[in-house]
């Protein structure tokens, strides 16, 4: 995974330092994406001159400059400095507009290097440049292509072959007398060559001060800046924001954390599009792949409207603020995180007094889950490690058998997945390849595909039929933490949400929703222990090797707090299942080895007991978590280090107990003296793959234009009687209306979150404190909910609904159908 990022300023004078660390700060934030190698490129003196007069000939121009290097941000930083130093760069010169791009690579193709860093270039003039975040998987061919023609390539990268496409078909334009042709046809020929999954920004001598942003996978943020009088006020479905041509800053990114210092206001490029910014003014142009195909003459599509959303971030959230490091900071965070994970999804009181949870983005499949004969949990990592926390309670409360999968190894075995499961995907960033695949494999095999994810608009949001965002906030240490307990609440309100209103389970749900209400409160507690678990990491700094052994609720604790130990503390550690203990792992045990055992109060203790006493029988270096007032009975000769922590319902203690191991690998990290943040060789995300989803999406057409059909003459014989298929039907149908024929120019309003990007209906409705990435304008019209002031007291601050307040605006079937019909699909 990569990041891209981009700067304009348009009618505002701005000098090139300023520009320079415009783009530095906005790679620093786009830096846990990847931080291998980095790059820039800025306008030189003569051709920012030369560049207010476009029609000046380019070989009076000089191309822009372009800085790359290997290593983290801030080695490109210096080596521009040096450089500038060097050459007496101007850094007070002024420019009146500008357009500069940035990259933060983490290696796919070729080695970290300068020659393999981003922007790639067309030729030694620099006449167009690129950043790319994603892969291009059929480069091979193109590059032969190009070679043939005689372009001559100096990186290993997949991205080379743009930039040198880009200049062929510029040329080709040219050459064939087309000397008007624009940045954003040239881009458009591009992208109808370009397979795989890719978020591009371009930057041209040909078209000074001119940046094009495109994108088909990878996610695209653009914001926006003005300086006009009254522009604070006016509306964001006001479509003059985009077009105005007033003095503006326009900044391109992949993720919302580089935009939110700068603006609020922004566009969430999708799938498709391509972005003009010219002149002060952003055109969209939709890529459809059929158009100027086989005609000989570049496309001239037409361009689109969309309305800017405001984004709901803090640049707070962004920033360590007291904290050293990220890590440190969101494992802190947890009790607000968790809060606003559960904020107005739980309904407690009112007249009935009953309890239970509203998840806006799953409620109208619910019944199609419970018809379910199966559920697959599938997700990798710490996403894999939570969604096996949730299993149990999730079993026992809908008696639905649930199955664990790893994202890749149900891939790699093409393991059996059916129309009758439920299949839910579990990711941090949404973006994850391997679950990607595995999503595009489920949806193959006809499941009903439900997303759990903490991000808005990722590809995961847009390609599940349902789903929950876990809400956790900008999560940007690589070691997840706060993602992972907010997952976890999430997947137990999913549990409660399926099992529903049934009375045999309606203590057991009262009492989890309860201990919901209370656990930020005890997860603060949980916190108390930040001292003590460094004092434990200064124990083990020189160990090699720590086993965790959990069980039932607590064998993913095991897992993830020995994952957490592994990936940032550079420590080997096992998370182990306590009841396979006596089949191998004993045998490790001495007076040496350190062990964690995970024995708080649920109905494996005594089993927990007993593993105590085996592992004490053979001189094990126990280290016990127990609930509080347990010391005595899970350590019978104080000869264990005992770590007690507050206990809450069993379904739900995971996420307390994760909590002492996360600070422990923090500490232990820190200690050690390893990058918290950044571990080796790790990053946030992996590249996606949306390649197969568009390709799905295009099958997935056909198929139920087919199916439905089929039903809907089964329904006319069969009628009245309703099944889950007509359910799913109808589901795919409103998310894969055919194409339609129409004005290319649309106005696309009134979104919410999740409907702007082909996400879930009603999960656009979050809170007023919500710090999803993304709230815009209509979710914030349902803020004003009545909220039950004499619940609210003593309950974490949740906020209690009365009724359902999700909401019922929708795009209009034209407009879902409008933006499905763009979707490019290869064949
Ligand atoms: C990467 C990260 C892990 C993370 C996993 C799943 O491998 O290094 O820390 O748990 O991806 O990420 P996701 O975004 O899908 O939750």
């Amino acid at each position: 995974m990569c990041g891209i990022f981009a700067y304009l300023n348009y009618n505002v004078n701005r000098e090139r330092r300023y520009i320079l660390e415009v783009l530095f700060n906005g790679l620093r934030r786009l830096e846990y994406r990847g931080y291998d190698s980095a790059g820039i490129s800025i306008d030189s003196s003569l051709s920012a001159s030369l560049s207010r007069d476009p029609n000046s000939p380019l070989s009076l121009r000089v191309p822009p400059l372009v800085f790359r290097q290997e290593g983290r941000i801030e080695s490109l930083v210096k080596s521009v400095y040096e450089n500038v130093a060097a050459t007496d760069l101007d850094l007070e010169e002024s420019f009146c507009a500008h357009a500069g791009i940035a990259h933060t690579r983490w290696a796919t193709h070729g080695e970290p290097a300068p020659r393999n860093s981003h922007p790639q270039t067309s030729d030694p003039g620099n006449e167009f440049l690129v950043v790319h975040n994603g892969v291009i998987t059929n480069y091979q061919v193109l590059k032969e292509t190009l070679v043939r023609h005689g372009f001559t390539f100096e990186s290993e990268t997949d991205t080379e072959v743009i930039p040198k496409l880009a200049k062929f078909v510029f040329d080709k334009a040219n050459e064939e007398g087309d000397h008007g042709v624009t940045f954003s046809q040239v881009v458009l020929e591009v992208m109808r060559h370009l397979e795989g999954a890719y978020a591009l920004i371009f930057k041209s001598q040909h078209y000074p001060n001119e940046l094009i942003a495109c994108k088909r996978g990878g996610p695209l943020l653009l914001g926006v800046k003005e300086f006009s009088e009254g522009i604070a006020a006016s509306s964001f479905h006001d479509f003059n924001v985009l077009k105005n041509g007033k003095p503006k800053e326009l900044f391109l990114s992949s993720d919302a954390n580089a935009l939110v210092e700068h603006t609020k206001k922004v566009l969430m490029i999708e799938d498709g599009e391509v972005v003009h910014l010219k002149d002060g003014v952003v055109s969209i142009f939709k890529f459809d792949n059929d158009k100027g195909k086989n005609c000989g003459a570049l496309s001239r599509t037409a361009s689109v409207q969309r309305a800017l959303s405001i984004l709901e971030m803090e640049v707070e959230q962004i920033n360590k603020g007291s904290y050293e490091h990220y890590m440190q900071k969101e494992i802190h965070e947890q009790p607000e995180s968790l809060k606003t994970t559960m904020r107005g999804r739980l309904i407690r009181g009112g007249s009935c007094k009953a309890k239970s949870v509203l998840l806006g983005g799953l409620k109208d499949h619910l019944k199609t889950i419970r018809r379910s004969r199966r559920i697959v949990f599938i997700g990798c990592g710490t996403s894999y490690n939570a969604a096996l926390a949730a299993r149990p309670i999730l079993e026992e409360l809908s008696g639905i058998p649930v199955t664990m999968e790893i994202a890749s190894d149900l891939v790699d075995r093409q393991g059996p997945i059916y129309r009758e499961d439920t299949a839910v995907f579990v990711s941090q960033s949404g973006e994850t390849a391997d679950t990607l695949q595995a999503l595009q494999y489920a949806s193959e095999n006809g499941a009903l595909c439900v997303g759990i994810t903490n991000t808005v608009g990722s590809a995961i949001a847009r390609n599940t039929h349902c789903g929950v965002h876990i809400n956790a906030g900008a999560e940007i240490g690589v070691a997840s933490t706060k993602a992972y307990t907010s997952q976890i609440v999430v997947m137990a309100m999913v549990s409660l949400a399926i099992a529903g209103d049934t009375i045999s389970n309606q203590e057991r749900r009262d009492a989890v929703i309860d201990g919901l209400y209370d656990l930020p409160n005890k997860v603060r507690d949980v916190l108390e222990l930040d001292q003590e678990m460094k004092e434990l990491a200064k124990l083990l700094i020189a160990e090699q090797s720590l086993l965790v052994f959990g069980r039932g609720y607590n064998y993913a604790t095991a897992l993830e707090g020995a994952l957490k130990v592994k990936e940032v503390a550079l420590m080997h550690s096992e998370g182990m299942l306590a009841g396979e203990m006596k089949h191998g792992p004993l045998a490790l045990v001495d007076e040496n080895l350190p062990i964690v055992v995970i024995a708080t109060r649920d109905a494996c203790f005594s089993k927990q007991q007993s593993v105590i006493q085996q592992l004490h029988a053979r001189k094990g270096r126990l280290i016990v978590i127990c609930s509080k007032g347990d010391a005595a009975s899970v350590s019978p000769g104080g000869l264990c280090r005992i770590i007690e922590v507050p206990q809450v319902v069993d379904c739900l203690q995971p996420v307390i107990n994760i909590v002492p191991l996360q600070l422990l690998a923090y500490h232990l990290t820190v200690l050690r003296g390893y990058n918290v943040d950044q571990p080796r060789n790790l990053a946030k995300r992996e590249l996606l793959n949306e390649l197969f989803i568009s390709r799905l999406r295009l099958l997935g057409q056909v198929i139920l234009m087919m199916l439905l059909l089929a039903l809907k003459v089964k329904a006319y014989v069969e009628r009245p009687q309703v099944n889950r298929d007509e359910d799913r039907t109808l589901l795919r149908t409103l998310q894969n209306v055919p194409p339609v024929e129409g004005p290319l120019e649309q106005e696309i309003v009134g979104q919410s979150a999740g409907e702007q990007t082909g996400g879930w209906q009603g999960e656009g409705v979050l809170n007023e404190e919500t710090p999803s990435v993304l709230l815009p304008e209509l979710a914030q019209t349902q803020l004003e909910l009545p909220v039950n002031p004499a619940n609210t007291e003593g309950n974490a601050g949740l906020e209690e609904r009365p009724e359902s307040p999700i909401s019922s605006s929708r795009i209009p079937l034209t407009e879902v159908a409008l933006s499905v019909s763009f979707i490019s699909v290869r064949s």
